[in-house]
């Protein structure tokens, strides 16, 4: 049987996420990994915060602390939230963490041996007040293009135009607004990935079919598009530095021509996917020290290096701009470290363990709120901590997962959360579950009862929950989320429409043989409706499942035994509300606090 090993793309460490960086990958990833465990295979998830680059330097600096403090105390309230939003991760690292920055290093060190790292001189923008580099997103101006007055050094957004910065009227620096900056010469290391095109090519080739047309397509059109080099270092002081090699074969500087480095970092881009590595590092370090043995390379390299790891299926999600550094950037950097080209320009394998490539990778269209894009620069929409000041994370969870931005973007509207929340929830799922038990109380003493024959109505349930169950089976092993959750749906409807046929409190008062194998029956439905709905709705399922007396988490139930979960005689309990509607009023005062339709009105 398979191994599982997956990954959400890394949330940056600045600021707190926002629904949509929950819906394009932490939440589905968790829902899949919370699946597979259920099915009892061997599964790992693993995440970690984002942690280097420009950004996080000038958040730092904004709340007047270093870099690393910031970092440690984001990287808490991040782990909190995905806490409380039930996101099951065996690890939640930091790709600032030792072993990412000896992962890092030592992937580096390996390239530049091969030949697919090289220095190249570059002219970057220097602030004399700031006394630093400054990235081309952080030189300002007036686009030549279209005069707009605050155009980026990459690119202008008003007129969307691609820039350099040197094409900036009257440049000046994003941080100080100083227009003492100057262009200087700066070393700096590239990855060649041009060299890995024809390769990535036909990885990516056969992909098709099997990955969402929407990732091969993102992945083809950057190849078509022609694939450059890409400088992996930067001139920064917060980050994995290029010089100060700390760890592998030579430890007195591993890049023995990088003199002139000694300043820089490794670019954010090139150290945050060897996180995902790195984090499995971490974890398996974390779990020596709790067990009290020495941490064990094999470890955590049996999820990650071949052969050791040949039966493990590594299953990726991400949000659509996450596609190229995942399907271009991070391939090339593994593929460079298992494989040498000689001078003819040959490849072949160096590596007898060899790093593992993405083997499914789930790309995630844009989950927007009203529309127009969640925004974190600009507060717009719901963030993690406020969703859970307003209601329990099942609430979210559902909502997000039935409308997962997989085939298109989807829309966050504060109406439309309500009513599929109130219908799905509320009436469908949390009524019946009620339903039924409020009724075994008061008239079965609380218990699943014995005796009464399966009829044709049971019959003709058990062939629809088999055949509904099956489908959701298919929908959840080709990680088809939003069809799963309309499966998950159906099922729950098939209970409730069960229940009304049966009418256990009509039957119950003519032929107490036929109310009892009703509510045996309905009381089975809430013992599997608790271990399906489980990967969605965790907490809820929780208290589905103490109802009736079932442990927890539990297995995954085959599609001809769903019905067969309860013995009779077992003592099960009505749970408070499970769901609370969400009222009109509270509606109008989110959207008050929040904003609606007029909330993402563009600037023009
Ligand atoms: N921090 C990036 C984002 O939020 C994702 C990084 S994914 C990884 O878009 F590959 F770098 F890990
Ligand atoms: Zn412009």
């Amino acid at each position: 049987m398979s191994r599982i090993l997956i990954t959400s793309a890394l949330p940056y460490i600045n600021g707190i996420k926002h629904l949509g960086t929950l819906a394009g990958s932490m939440l589905p990833a968790d829902v899949y990994a919370r699946y597979q465990r259920a099915r009892g295979r061997e599964t790992l998830y693993i995440c970690a915060t984002d942690e280097h680059g420009t950004p996080t330097e000038l958040a730092a600096a904004e709340a007047g602390i270093a870099p690393a403090d910031y970092c440690a105390e984001m990287h808490r309230i991040q782990y909190e939230l995905g806490r409380k939003f039930g996101l099951s991760w065996d690890h939640f690292g930091r790709s600032s963490s030792p072993q990412n920055h000896r992962l890092t290093q030592r992937f580096a060190q390996t390239l530049w041996e091969s030949g697919f790292v090289e220095e190249r001189v570059t002219q970057q923008v220097y602030s004399l007040a700031d006394k630093r580099f400054l990235p081309d997103r952080y030189v300002i101006g007036t686009c030549p293009h279209c005069g707009y007055g605050a155009a980026r050094g990459d690119q202008c957004e008003n007129c969307t135009r691609v820039l350099d910065p040197a094409d900036l009227i009257q440049p000046r620096s994003a941080i100080s607004g100083s227009t003492e900056i100057e262009i200087r010469d700066s070393k700096h290391l590239f990855l060649r990935q041009s060299l890995f095109a024809p390769k990535l090519r036909e990885w990516i080739e056969g992909k098709k079919g099997e990955w969402p047309l929407l990732v091969t397509s993102i992945a083809l059109k950057w190849l078509d598009e022609g694939l450059q080099d890409r400088g992996i270092t930067r001139d920064l002081a917060w980050g994995v530095p290029v010089n100060a090699m700390e760890w592998g074969p030579n430890p007195d500087g591993l890049l023995p021509d990088a003199v002139g480095l000694a300043d820089k970092v490794f670019y954010v881009w090139f150290d945050a996917p060897i996180e995902y590595i790195a984090a499995t590092w971490e974890w398996a370090d974390a779990a020596a020290a709790e067990a009290g043995r020495t941490p064990n390379d094999g470890d955590w390299e049996r999820w990650w290096r071949l052969p050791a790891a040949a039966d493990v299926t590594y299953v990726e999600f991400m949000g659509k701009d996450n596609v190229p550094f995942h399907t271009v950037g991070f391939p090339c950097t593994l593929i460079g470290v298992n494989e040498r080209r000689d001078a003819e320009g040959r490849w072949a394998v160096v590596n007898n363990s060899p790093w593992k490539l993405v083997d499914q990778l789930k790309g995630f269209n844009w989950l927007d709120y009203y529309g127009g894009r969640f925004s974190t620069s600009q507060g717009r929409g719901v963030f993690m901590d406020h969703a859970l000041e307003l209601l329990p994370a099942d609430y979210w969870r559902w909502w997000i997962i039935a409308n997962v931005p997989e085939t298109s973007d989807s829309s966050f509207v504060w109406e439309q959360f309500q009513a599929q929340v109130n219908a799905d929830l509320a009436d469908v799922l949390g009524n019946f579950v009620n339903r039924i038990l409020k009724f075994t109380e008061n008239r079965f003493e609380g218990q699943v009862p014995a005796g009464g024959e399966a009829g044709d109505l049971e019959r003709r349930l058990a062939k629809d929950v088999a055949a509904k169950l099956a489908e959701l089976t298919e929908h959840m092993e080709a990680r088809e989320f939003r069809k799963s959750a309309t499966a998950l749906r159906q099922l729950w409807v098939l209970g409730n429409q069960y229940l009304t046929e049966a009418a256990p409190w009509t039957a119950v008062k003519t032929d107490p043989a036929r109310a009892a194998i009703a509510v045996r029956t309905g009381l089975n439905l809430v013992a599997l409706f608790a271990k399906v709905s489980e990967p969605f709705i965790p907490f809820t399922a929780e208290i589905i499942a103490a109802s009736v007396g079932e442990g927890f988490p539990s297995r995954w139930p085959e599609p001809a035994a769903a019905l067969d979960i309860l013995e009779s005689g077992r003592t099960v309990k009505a749970p408070d509300v499970l769901f609370r509607k969400i009222e009109d009023a509270q509606v109008a005062e989110w959207i008050a606090r929040f904003g609606g339709a007029e909330a993402v009105v563009e600037p023009a």
